[in-house]
């Protein structure tokens, strides 16, 4: 039976990879998109998940626009990662089918209260729809068969030292989220940073044709770290969420207690992770089967290439 997957992103290079994995794996059903202001600004996540779906043909998918902003704070961005556009380097036809009616947080509400126990929900952007959406009906958290964000770190972050993106875009809605009645599936960069298409990876995805030059190397190698001396290829975080769900077995987790400092004059967005905790509200995968990883990811991703018109 397929894992149901209801997937909230700011597309953003990573994010398109990670729906192009849900889409792909004939052992998921992606059961709806919503959208979050993140790496880009909402009217370009959304545009993008829209593209992407008419793109990619799964058009039976609804699609619906959530949070532009954060519920405290500036809107923090990404775009000198992903680019202007959040897609990098791929450059896809303008999407022509409408979104869903229903603001992203009624979406999550209506199809966990729909499918109770049956849909996974994940979260690869700020979780601002997801605090949203537990604000105006707790029940979710007992209604999601299970909870997977990428963010945070229990080393160091990316946006600061001390904070990864998704968290310090939105560190009030993650305090919300890490607070609810159910367990957080942090898949943070401590392991996102093990998932990186290096040299060898990206000469395998080359082979996937049209899909490949269209879509997965301009998203894959758009973005370089200068400052990094010992660059190796993009980390694609975000699929590392959606094959968590899908494929468990490639990963070490621990369990630990997460809470998220707000105020921080240095740390704000910072997920302070503690694995001795007695009372945990998280389990934090720490270790990936890296050739399992892409072996999987790679060959979902020649299914679609194999039909890719
Ligand atoms: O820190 C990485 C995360 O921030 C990823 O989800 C990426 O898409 C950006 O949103
Ligand atoms: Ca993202």
């Amino acid at each position: 039976m397929a894992k149901k997957i209801l997937l909230d992103c700011d597309p953003g290079l990573d994010d398109a990879l990670a729906l192009l994995l849900a889409h792909g794996d004939p052992d998921i059903e992606l059961v709806g998109v919503t959208t979050v202001g993140g790496n880009v600004g909402l009217q370009r996540t959304t545009s993008n998940a829209l593209a992407l779906r008419e793109y990619l043909h799964f058009e039976s998918v609804p699609i619906a626009a959530g949070a532009g902003e954060p519920l405290v704070g500036d809107t923090r961005e990404a775009a000198h990662v992903h680019g202007e556009s959040g897609l990098g380097n791929a450059h896809l036809p303008e999407p022509t089918l409408p979104l869903d009616g229903r603001h992203a947080v009624d979406f999550i509400i209506d199809s966990l209260r729909a499918s109770p126990g049956a849909i996974h929900l994940v979260a690869t952007g700020p979780l601002t729809n997801i605090a949203l959406a537990l604000r105006q009906e707790p029940a979710i958290a007992r209604l999601a068969a299970s909870f997977t964000i990428m963010g945070g770190s229990f080393t160091r972050g990316n946006a600061t030292p001390a904070a990864e993106f998704n968290i310090y875009a939105d560190p009030e809605a993650a305090s919300v989220v890490f607070a609810a009645d159910w367990e957080v599936v942090m898949v943070g960069l401590d392991l996102t940073l093990q998932a990186r298409a290096t040299g060898p990876v990206v000469q395998r995805l080359a082979t996937l044709g049209v899909l490949a030059n269209e879509l997965i190397l301009p998203l894959a190698t758009y973005w370089v770290d200068a400052n990094d001396k010992n660059w190796d290829g993009q980390a694609v975080h975000d699929v590392c969420a959606v094959a968590h769900v899908a494929r468990p077995d490639l990963f070490a987790s621990r369990p630990a207690r997460v809470e998220v400092e707000k105020r921080g004059a240095l740390t704000s967005g910072m997920t302070v992770v503690d694995f001795d905790s007695a009372y945990p509200n998280a389990s934090v995968p720490v270790a990936l089967d890296v050739a399992g990883f892409w072996a999987y990811v790679e060959h979902v991703y020649g299914l679609v290439a194999a039909h890719h018109a």
